[in-house]
Formats: structure tokens, C-alpha cells, sequence
């Protein structure tokens, strides 16, 4: 919820055109008819409840899903038309991270955030210096030489963000990358996503369940509902003036003043936030 928009006028960074997608076998469509637009440099959220198509959506942006119907536009080319080596290039430019951080637990921190690097085929003296400067933008720059199982929660998912930008992508996907954290970890990799956004320009798609989680990051929101589009607006909006019924549902937690299950409701949390902590530090350098 930055105060300074995109502006509306540059050219949007990824457009979503009458997406639909059946998976085979299943009776309802994943996605239908699905039209939206991210900006470039924004922080947007995509909230639903499990089930309702946000992964499939957001995998559709780095053709790890392939749509049914309707096709995904990045820069302006359109992804669907992409050969293997056009996919190899794209998904340089498109860092992922997950739930569940995906790290291998025999190699070193060090290790896991080169892998990348190495399959790319970068040579040894390029790869130490941008590992060490992504684990030092991520805070875990003591970390290097440990081992994933020896790492709470959040430093996990810190070295899973450090990995996402081994290729200095312009966009980062996030995949309830907070759900398994507690909510002050949930709150401080939030912060460190949104330095991340601001400080090197990238553009953040990010999906959740919990609302707190939109209201903490994110600049616009996608209600998405059964693979419609129920909601589309900047999340003060949407807080503000909740229109879709899956909304109501989605913010009923917040409203009650119950915790969500990952991402405080705290407004302490939220006005820490928005004061912006920066995390980013000695990683001028990337570009
Ligand atoms: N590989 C698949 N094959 C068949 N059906 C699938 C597949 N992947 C997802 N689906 C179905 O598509 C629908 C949307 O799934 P998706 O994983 O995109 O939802 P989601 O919003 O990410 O849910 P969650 O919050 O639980 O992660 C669901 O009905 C799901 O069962
Ligand atoms: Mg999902």
C-alpha cells in the first residue's frame, strides 16, 4: 500500500487476456475468462480462498502452467509463443519462491543460492560475489557456511529469496511464500519483500489467503473466487469498500479482530511496516 502508484501510463509489465483453464478430468474450470494487468514496480496481491485458482494463475506468468484459453503477455510477448530457449531466458527473469522453501538440505546456504548460478554455467569468480551480496541484502550474510536444517523458519525463506534473485529477475512470484511463518516473521520477510520491490525496482506478484498479508505488502489486490475475478482495486479499496461477497469472507478474520492464520492483523505490525525498517543494505551493486 505505497503512497506513490505506478504510473498508469507507462506500458503495464505483465497483462492477463481472457485466461481460462481446464484442467483434464476436472468438472469446473481452474480459471475463467480472467483479464487483468500487473504494473510495472507495483506489489500485487492475489487472495482466495484454497482452491480458487491462485496458483495455477500465477504459474500461468512463467508458462509452468500452460492456459487452456487466453494468453499471458510479458513486456508485450506473448509467453505462450515462446520456444524452449525463449522459456530458459524468461524464467531468468522471473524469481519464484514457495511455501515451503524448497532448499537442499546437504549443501551450504552458500551453496544453495549458486545452484542456479552454476547450472547457468556462470564462472566461480562471478557466482562468490553475487551469492555474498544477495545473502547480505537478505540479512544472512553469517550464514554461508551453515547448513538449511540448522535455520529458523524465516532465515529459510530468506535464502529462498536470495536464490529467486540469483538472475537479477525483474519480477518475483511469491506463492504463500509466509504461510508457514509466524507472524512476526511474516511481518519482517514482508518488509524485506517490499524494500526488495522498492530498492531494486522489481515487480512482485504475490499470493495469499490471509488479507494481512495484502494489507502489509501489497499496492493493488485480485479477489479471486472459484477462477473468477470477483475484485480487482488498490487494497485501500478494497479494505475500505469491499464490494465481492468473497471479500466479506476473506476479511471477516481482520474485522473480527482474529488472528489469521499467517500474517498478523496487529496494526502495531502494520505501522512497522509502513514505517519501511529497511532491511536492504550493501547490495548497490545489483542491476
Ligand atoms: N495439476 C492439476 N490437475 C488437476 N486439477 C488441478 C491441478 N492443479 C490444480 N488443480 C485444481 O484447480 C483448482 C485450482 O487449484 P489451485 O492450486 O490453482 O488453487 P489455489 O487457489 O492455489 O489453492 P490453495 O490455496 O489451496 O493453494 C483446484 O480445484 C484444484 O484442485
Ligand atoms: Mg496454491
Amino acid at each position: 500500500m505505497s503512497q506513490v502508484l505506478p504510473l498508469q501510463s507507462s506500458p503495464p509489465h505483465i497483462v492477463f487476456e481472457h485466461l481460462g483453464k481446464h484442467y483434464a478430468g476436472a468438472q469446473a474450470a481452474a480459471l475463467e475468462d480472467v483479464s487483468f494487468t500487473v504494473a510495472r514496480g507495483e506489489i500485487f496481491g492475489i487472495i482466495g480462498r484454497s482452491g480458487a485458482g491462485k496458483s495455477t494463475l500465477l504459474r500461468t506468468i512463467n508458462m509452468l502452467e500452460r492456459p487452456s484459453t487466453g494468453q499471458v503477455r510479458v513486456d508485450n510477448v506473448a509467453v505462450g509463443g515462446l520456444d524452449e530457449d525463449g522459456l530458459v531466458v524468461l524464467r531468468r527473469r522471473i524469481g519464484m519462491i514457495f511455501q515451503h522453501f524448497n532448499l537442499l538440505s546437504a549443501k551450504t546456504v552458500f551453496e544453495n543460492v549458486a545452484l542456479p548460478l552454476r547450472v547457468a554455467g556462470l564462472p566461480r569468480t562471478e557466482i562468490a560475489p553475487r551469492v555474498t551480496a544477495l545473502l547480505a541484502l537478505v540479512g544472512l550474510a553469517d550464514k554461508a557456511q551453515v547448513y538449511p536444517a540448522t535455520l529458523s523458519g524465516g532465515q529459510k525463506q530468506r535464502v529462498g529469496i536470495a536464490r529467486a534473485l540469483v538472475h537479477r529477475p525483474e519480477i518475483l512470484l511469491c506463492d504463500e511464500a509466509t504461510s508457514a511463518l509466524d507472524p512476526e516473521t511474516t511481518e519482517s520477510i514482508l518488509a524485506l519483500l517490499r524494500d526488495i520491490n522498492r530498492q531494486l525496482g522489481l515487480t512482485v506478484v504475490l499470493i495469499t489467503h490471509d488479507m494481512a498479508v495484502i494489507r502489509q505488502a501489497c499496492d493493488r489486490v485480485l479477489v479471486l473466487d472459484q477462477g473468477h475475478v470477483a475484485e480487482l482495486g488498490t487494497v485501500r479499496q478494497v479494505f475500505a469498500e469491499p464490494r465481492a461477497a468473497a471479500t466479506l469472507a476473506l476479511l471477516r478474520p481482520l474485522r473480527l479482530g482474529m488472528p489469521a492464520p499467517a500474517g498478523a492483523n496487529s496494526n502495531a505490525a502494520h505501522a512497522s511496516a509502513r514505517a519501511g525498517h529497511s532491511e536492504v543494505r550493501g547490495y548497490a551493486a545489483h542491476g
